[in-house]
């Protein structure tokens, strides 16, 4: 038995979101980057390298892990880079995205010979979270004006655009997709490539691939440019689990489990989110009220139904838990950081990283 906490990555699951980004690829021509953003957990690009196409980036040191541990394209993308970051940055990538003209006009030249590109922004986005909204007011992300963009054409090949997050409805793809024809169109005809970022969940069950595959061919041919996708969440969901232990209940009003994970440490998307974690099935008599063992009050993962009455000891998973989740444990509290664990097409599990005290020290001083 391997010691909890531990994310367990699921290699079959997640063959299941590579094998449609291959269709994605084969049906609409796109190239398709993992963000890294959301999952870098190297372990497994051996994996997911044959069914995408390289990696994104929003810092020196994922374009450099792109790089290094993943290959094939790297684009390299920052809201903002820095003067002393700028030629590592330019010496990793293929492409590199400005976020405004004013970091294109700052750091052009130092691009050499890779390519360059801006971010635009199109006013509109799927996302229900004013935190995760790309096209909030008075937002940073990307330029707005296609008068101003029109001005530098001349020093850029290519745009990005990511306004979907988590977008599992094709009909407002297409007509935000339309509303960026409409806006930036003429603009888009002199662009080489133009990359719509991540947040469209086609890997989502039921999600009409083919029509979406459909409309993005024929973005490609309208404008004549190489289409992106920038998938982060649609390649990793439902492939990981967090594993942890309970060790302590408690009834105060409502059965509490307290385990050896904290979400505030090692789930903290759903904290800021204010969502629940999942566990499967979810069902039985047993209601319990699942407990990080931080000292933060509001520390918990969930309500939850079981079979039978929690115990010291026993097993609870946590499911969904690669995207946004590993890329953002912390060692808050010293809680011991979960271990990586793969579970192999055949049924074997290996742990491939432990965490122990050295590297809480070291990560301070
Ligand atoms: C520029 C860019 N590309 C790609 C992504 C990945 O999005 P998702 O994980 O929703 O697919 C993000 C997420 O914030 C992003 O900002």
């Amino acid at each position: 038995m391997i010691q909890t906490p531990y994310y367990l990555i699921d290699k079959s699951k997640l063959l299941r979101n590579l094998e449609a980004m291959d269709r994605v690829r084969r049906m609409s021509g796109a190239r398709v980057l993992l963000a890294l953003k959301c999952f870098a957990t190297w372990s497994v690009f051996d994996l997911m390298r044959r069914h995408m196409d390289g990696t994104t980036s929003s810092s020196l040191y994922e374009v450099r892990l792109g790089r290094e541990k993943f290959g094939g394209e790297t684009h390299a993308y920052s809201v903002a880079h820095a003067d002393h970051e700028i030629d590592e940055v330019v010496s990793c990538a293929d492409k590199i995205i400005f976020n405004s003209i004013g970091q294109l006009e700052r750091f052009g030249d130092r691009a050499g010979t890779i390519a360059r590109g801006l971010r635009l922004n199109p006013g509109v986005s799927s996302s229900s979270f004013d935190l995760a909204d790309p096209a909030r007011p008075f937002s940073r992300l990307g330029e707005w004006d296609a008068g101003k963009v029109e001005k530098i054409m001349d020093r850029i090949s290519g745009f990005m655009i990511h306004n979907n997050c988590e977008n599992a409805d094709f009909s407002l793809f297409d007509r935000m997709l339309t509303r960026i024809e409409e806006k930036f169109g003429s603009l888009l005809k002199r662009a080489e490539w133009v990359s719509l970022g991540g947040g469209i969940h086609f890997t989502g069950e039921n999600y009409p691939l083919d029509a979406c595959c459909e409309r993005l061919r024929a973005f490609s041919g309208r404008f004549g440019v190489q289409v992106y996708l920038e998938p982060g969440e649609a390649a990793i969901t439902k492939s990981t689990t967090l594993e942890v232990t309970v060790l302590d209940t408690l009834f105060n009003g409502k059965n509490l489990a307290v385990v050896d994970s904290s979400i505030e440490a090692h789930m903290l998307d759903l904290l800021i989110y204010r969502e629940s974690a999942k566990v499967a099935p979810n069902e039985g008599p047993h209601r319990y009220m699942v407990c990080g063992k931080s000292c933060l009050a509001g520390d918990v993962f969930g309500e939850f139904d079981f079979p039978a009455e929690l115990k010291v000891g026993d097993r609870i998973s946590i499911q969904d838990a690669a995207g946004y989740t590993m890329v953002k444990k912390n060692w808050f509290n010293g809680v011991k950081m979960p271990s990586i664990a793969i579970r192999e097409p055949d049924g074997s599990v290996r742990v491939v990283r432990e965490f122990g005290f050295a590297d809480y020290e070291q990560s301070l001083s």
